[in-house]
C-alpha cells in the first residue's frame, strides 16, 4: 500500500474518530478485478487523503475493545457491525475495510476480491455499504463481472453507483470511448433497476479525476471521484423513515430501572412518542432516552441508546420497538433471496437458525424456487444451493418476527442463516415479502388433548428414535421392544424406514435433501402419534445430526429418547442381510450410508446400544428398563 511520505499511521483510533466525530460517514465498496486498477485507485484515495489508516478491520476491532469511550464506540460499532454476526459465528470472510477521511467526510471502503468464487466476500462488503464504485477498464468496457458486481450491489440495496471508467490514459483520454462505455452500462443498469449512476472517467495511475481534474480531460464537466464521494447524499433517507429499534439487550441493574438497549436502525424518537413492541404488538410510550452522558431530547437512526417505557410491559432481546402508527409487519413465512456462503450445500427442508436483527429463530427452506445465474441473470430450477449460489426461496420460521422488505429497510429485512451443529454462518438473505398462506392458517383449539388421550391408555406418550447404520439391527430391536410393550398392554406404533418408504415417502430417494425430507415427514408423523397418546418407535437410519435435532425439537422435554443402535461399519457390512453393502461397494448403489454418504454419530443419545456386546433381546430389555426409570411405563 502506498503511504504518504512522512504521514504517521493513526494509532490512537479513539482520539482519531473523536476528532472526526462531527463529520458524516460514507461507506462504499469497490468492485472490479485487480486488472481494472482497483488497488491503485484505493491506494490513491488513501494516499491523497489527509490521514492514512490502512490497518485491517481486525486491528481496529482490537482498539475498539481497549478504548470503549462512548463517543468513539458509536463509530467503531458502525465499522464492524456488518461483520459481527459472521465473526461471532466463526466464519472469516475476507473483506479488507479501510478507513480514511478528507476535511469534509469520513469514509470506510470495503475492498473485496472480484472473482466469482468470492461472491460471498462481496456480499459481506456490500451489505452495509451506501454506494458502490464499479471499476471498468476503458479498453474492455462492460464485462461479465461488471454485470455480476452491479447486480450483487443492487441486490444488497445499493442504489448509488459510480461507474469509474479507468485507464483513460491508455485510450488517449478519448471522450468517445468513455461515452461508449457509459451508454453500454446504462443499458444494463436499466435491466436491474439501477438508475442512480454517476459515470467518471479516471486514470488511477496518474490521478486524473480522482482527487483533481487535471488537464487531460477538459471535456469532462462532472465532479472528481472524491468530490462526488464527499457530497453524495446518503444518510437522510434512513432518518426520514419510521422509527425502529431492535432490542439488543435488556438493562436491569435493579428493580427500579428497566432499559431497552439497541441501535436505532431507522427514524427518530422522542420522549412521549407512542411505540409498539413487536412481534407481540403491545403499545406503550417512550419515557426516557438514556445515554452515559445524560438523557436526550431526541435520538435518530445510527445512534445507540437505552429507552425506558411509560408502562411495565414485557420486552425482551430480539423484540423490535417501532413507531406505533407505522409499525413493521409481523409474519413467519417469507419469500426471500438467499446467498449461500458455506461449502456444505443448502438443503431444502433442513432447519437452520435464522438471525434477523437481534432475534434468532428456526427457519426451514420450503422450497427453493429457483437459482439465479449472477452472470446472465437467468433463472434456473435447482434442488439446492452450493457455495456462492444465489436463489429465491420460501422460508418457514418456527415463530413470527417483525420485518420489513430488505428494499425498504436493510436492518429489518436482512438476515443470516446459521448451521445448528457447526454454529457457522452458512447463508445471507434478503426478505422480499410475507407469504399470505401463513396468515390464513390458524391453530385450532381442541378439547381432548395429548394428556387425556395418553391417560386413557394408562401411559405417558413418547417417541423412541432408533438411529444407526443400515443393518445395525434397528428394526430387529425396535420390533422386540414393541412386542414387550404390547405384552404389557401398552399402546404403540412402529414407524420403520423401509416400510414408510413404501407409502408416505415413496417419492423420496437417498440424496441428502431426500433424506432430510424423509426425516422431516416421519418426525411430524411421530409427533401426531405422540399427540394421539401412543408410544412411538421410529426406526430410521436418520444419518444427519441436524435432522435428529429438528425431530427432537418437535417434542416436549422428556418425550424424545434418541436410541443409538451402535454397530461399527465393518460389523454391519459383515452381516449385510439385504446384500446392499455388496451392491454399494460394486458401485451399483449410490449414496449408500457409511460407504459414499455420511453417518453422523449421535453425540448425546439417551440410550446407546452396543450391538457387538448385547443381543437384540438384551438391547430390548435395556430400553424397557430405561423407559421404566424415566417414568414412561409406570404401573398400567
Ligand atoms: S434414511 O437415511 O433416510 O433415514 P431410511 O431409514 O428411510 O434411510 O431407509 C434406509 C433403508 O433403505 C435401508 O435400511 C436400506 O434397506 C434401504 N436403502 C436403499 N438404498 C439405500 C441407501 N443408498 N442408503 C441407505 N439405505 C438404503
Amino acid at each position: 500500500m502506498a503511504r504518504r511520505p512522512g504521514a504517521a499511521v493513526v494509532r490512537d483510533v479513539g482520539a482519531y474518530l473523536k476528532a472526526h466525530d462531527h463529520m458524516s460517514l460514507l461507506r462504499f465498496i469497490t468492485c472490479g478485478s485487480v486488472d481494472d486498477g482497483k488497488s491503485t485507485l484505493i491506494g490513491r484515495l488513501l494516499y491523497e487523503s489527509k490521514a492514512i489508516f490502512d490497518d485491517q478491520l481486525a486491528a481496529l476491532d482490537e482498539d475498539t475493545k481497549r478504548f470503549g469511550t462512548r463517543g468513539a464506540e458509536l463509530d467503531l460499532a458502525l465499522l464492524v457491525d456488518g461483520l459481527t454476526a459472521e465473526r461471532e459465528q466463526g466464519i472469516t470472510i475476507d473483506v479488507a475495510y479501510r478507513y480514511f477521511a478528507t476535511p469534509k467526510r469520513k469514509f470506510i471502503v470495503a475492498d473485496t476480491p472480484g472473482h466469482e468464487q468470492y461472491t460471498r466476500n462481496m456480499v459481506t462488503g456490500a451489505s452495509n455499504a451506501d454506494l458502490a464504485v464499479i471499476l471498468v477498464d476503458a479498453r474492455k468496457g462492460v464485462l461479465t463481472q461488471t454485470r455480476r458486481h452491479s447486480y450483487l450491489a443492487r441486490l444488497l440495496g445499493i442504489s448509488q453507483v459510480v461507474l469509474a471508467v479507468n485507464k483513460m490514459d491508455l485510450v488517449g483520454y478519448g471522450r468517445a470511448v468513455f461515452e461508449g462505455v457509459v451508454a453500454e452500462y446504462r443499458a444494463f443498469g436499466a435491466q436491474i433497476a439501477l438508475t442512480e449512476i454517476t459515470p467518471i472517467p479516471i486514470s488511477a495511475v496518474y490521478g486524473d479525476n480522482v482527487t483533481r481534474h487535471g488537464a487531460n480531460m477538459p471535456w469532462f464537466a462532472g465532479p472528481t471521484l472524491i468530490e462526488h464521494l464527499e457530497s453524495v447524499e446518503v444518510e437522510a433517507r434512513l432518518a426520514a423513515q419510521p422509527f425502529r429499534l431492535p432490542v439488543q439487550w435488556v438493562n436491569r441493574p435493579n428493580g427500579d430501572f428497566r432499559g431497552f438497549c439497541g441501535r436505532i436502525v431507522s427514524g427518530s424518537v422522542r420522549p412521549g412518542d407512542r411505540v409498539r413492541i413487536l412481534p407481540a404488538g403491545r403499545e406503550a410510550s417512550i419515557a426516557r432516552i438514556v445515554t452515559a452522558d445524560g438523557d436526550l431530547e431526541a435520538a435518530v437512526a445510527g445512534q445507540s441508546v437505552t429507552l425506558t417505557l411509560g408502562s411495565e410491559i414485557d420486552v425482551g432481546r430480539g423484540d423490535v420497538i417501532a413507531a406505533a402508527d407505522a409499525a413493521p409487519q409481523v409474519a413467519s413465512q417469507f419469500e426471500a433471496t438467499l446467498v449461500w456462503l458455506a461449502d456444505e450445500p443448502m438443503l431444502q427442508g433442513r432447519a437452520y437458525l435464522m438471525k434477523a436483527g437481534a432475534r434468532t429463530v428456526s427457519a426451514t427452506v420450503t422450497p427453493l424456487k429457483h437459482k439465479i445465474n449472477v452472470n446472465t441473470l437467468e433463472h434456473t430450477a435447482a434442488e439446492r444451493l452450493e457455495l456462492n449460489d444465489i436463489g429465491v426461496c420460501e422460508l418457514e420460521l418456527d415463530q413470527p418476527i417483525a420485518f420489513e422488505p430488505y428494499e425498504e429497510n436493510r436492518a429489518l429485512g436482512g438476515f443470516i442463516l446459521i448451521d445448528r451443529i457447526s454454529n457457522g454462518t452458512v447463508g445471507a438473505g434478503l426478505i422480499h415479502f410475507a407469504l399470505r398462506r401463513s396468515q390464513n392458517v390458524h391453530w385450532q383449539a381442541l378439547d381432548v388433548d395429548k394428556k387425556l388421550r395418553a391417560r386413557q391408555k394408562g401411559q405417558r406418550a413418547c417417541v423412541l428414535w432408533l438411529t444407526g447404520l443400515s443393518g445395525a439391527g434397528k428394526s430387529t430391536i425396535a420390533n422386540r421392544i414393541e412386542k414387550q410393550l404390547a405384552a404389557e398392554g401398552r399402546h404403540t406404533y412402529l414407524l420403520d424406514g423401509d416400510n414408510v418408504r413404501h407409502g408416505l415417502n415413496k417419492d423420496l430417494g437417498f440424496a441428502a435433501q431426500d433424506r432430510v425430507e424423509n426425516i422431516r415427514r416421519v418426525a411430524e408423523v411421530a409427533r401426531l402419534m405422540v399427540d394421539a397418546g401412543l408410544i412411538v418407535l421410529v426406526s430410521f437410519i436418520s444419518p444427519f445430526r441436524a435432522e435428529r435435532r429438528m425431530a427432537r425439537a418437535l417434542f416436549e422435554p422428556g418425550e424424545f429418547f434418541e436410541v443409538f443402535v451402535d454397530t461399527p461399519l465393518p460389523v454391519a457390512e459383515g452381516r449385510d442381510t439385504k446384500g446392499l453393502y455388496r451392491k454399494a461397494r460394486r458401485g451399483e448403489l449410490k449414496n449408500f450410508t457409511g460407504i459414499d454418504s455420511p453417518y453422523e454419530t449421535p453425540e448425546r443419545p439417551e440410550i446407546r446400544i452396543d450391538t457387538t456386546r448385547l443381543s437384540a433381546e438384551e438391547a430390548a430389555a435395556l430400553v424397557m428398563s430405561q423407559l421404566k426409570a424415566a417414568g414412561v411405563t409406570g404401573p398400567a
